[in-house]
């Protein structure tokens, strides 16, 4: 039996990989790096014994607040940057593709099929500025994409999503459009206001231990669809936020940043923001995987 001690237990345990039981090599890569890293991290930090049950006891609350609604753990995974990392890990943008950016938790999926131009907004929210969102899909070479899908969803003036809000209608503030022979899309939705992410719970315990808001930017999420390319999830951001710099999940990219001005009149709201989206071809590989 091998004697375990401060230096060799990461060559132990990596050791022990696969022992009793087959593992793929990507299994392998995986457990092989997490291992090292978690014992680098807790030699790094000298963690100490209460420090480490109280890490457990902080994921098993953070377990129990996960419900059909609520997905804690991607919350953690944003405040921490994971997502984002992870995401730009997936999506290399290696020409001249729209920067996707993260899901986050709120989406929901089949949401009303909208025509062109129509409106996502169910209830009436005086004051609030209005847009006519609006801009072209179109692949590497310029050609534009007929028929793409364009799922949005956006929060409340509230700073709540309809699916975390008993007072909003159903579906509001969310469609599905398709762009015309041309590639264009256009819908009408609300401005969308700076809001802050969940913090009543786990992810709250995590912002304030590492001295952070809970703000993101205001933004309209996308996801872009179109048979052959790579699905686009990403979020056009109001360029006048104040918090472009200081995202409490470190989403924003530049070029995701969009203006929202004054309409025409014919538009019939109070801005306008032009946006054009690029779309990436889908690999061969990418392409057998999805079928
Ligand atoms: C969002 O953009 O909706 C979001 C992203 C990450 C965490 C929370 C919310
Ligand atoms: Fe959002």
């Amino acid at each position: 039996m091998s004697k375990v001690t401060i230096d060799n237990i990461t060559e132990v345990v990596t050791a022990a990989l696969g022992e009793n039981g087959e593992i793929d090599a990507r299994q392998r890569e995986i457990m092989t790096s997490l291992i090292k890293h978690l014992h680098g991290f807790c030699k790094e930090v000298k963690l100490q014994h209460g420090e480490f049950i109280e890490a457990c006891q902080y994921l098993a609350r953070a377990g129990a607040v996960c419900d059909g609604g609520r997905q804690e753990f991607i919350l953690l995974g944003d405040i921490l940057g994971v997502e984002v990392l992870v995401d730009m890990l997936s999506n290399p943008v290696s020409g001249t593709e729209s920067e996707s950016t993260v899901l986050g938790p709120f989406y929901r999926e089949n949401p009303p099929v909208l025509p062109k131009g129509a409106s996502t907004v169910l209830k009436d929210y005086p004051g609030q500025e209005t847009v006519y969102f609006e801009g072209y899909i179109r692949d590497a070479d310029g050609t534009p994409l007929a028929g793409a899908t364009i799922d949005v969803w956006e929060d409340a003036p509230n700073g709540l999503y309809e699916n975390h809000d008993p007072d909003q209608p159903d579906y509001n503030l969310r469609g599905r459009f398709e762009t015309d022979e041309n590639g264009h899309y256009a819908f009408r939705a609300l401005r969308p206001v700076d809001y802050p992410i969940p913090d009543n719970e786990t992810a709250g315990e995590l912002l304030r231990y590492m001295g952070h808001h809970p703000m993101r930017p205001g933004h309209m999420h996308f996801i872009i669809s179109q048979e052959g390319y790579r699905p686009l999830i990403s979020q056009i951001y109001d360029s006048a936020s104040p918090y472009l710099d200081n995202d409490s999940v470190f989403a924003v990219k530049e070029s995701l940043v969009g203006e929202f001005r004054k309409a025409a009149p014919e538009l019939e709201t109070d801005l306008h923001i032009e946006f054009d989206f690029v779309l990436a071809r889908e690999s061969a590989g990418e392409r057998i995987a999805a079928e």
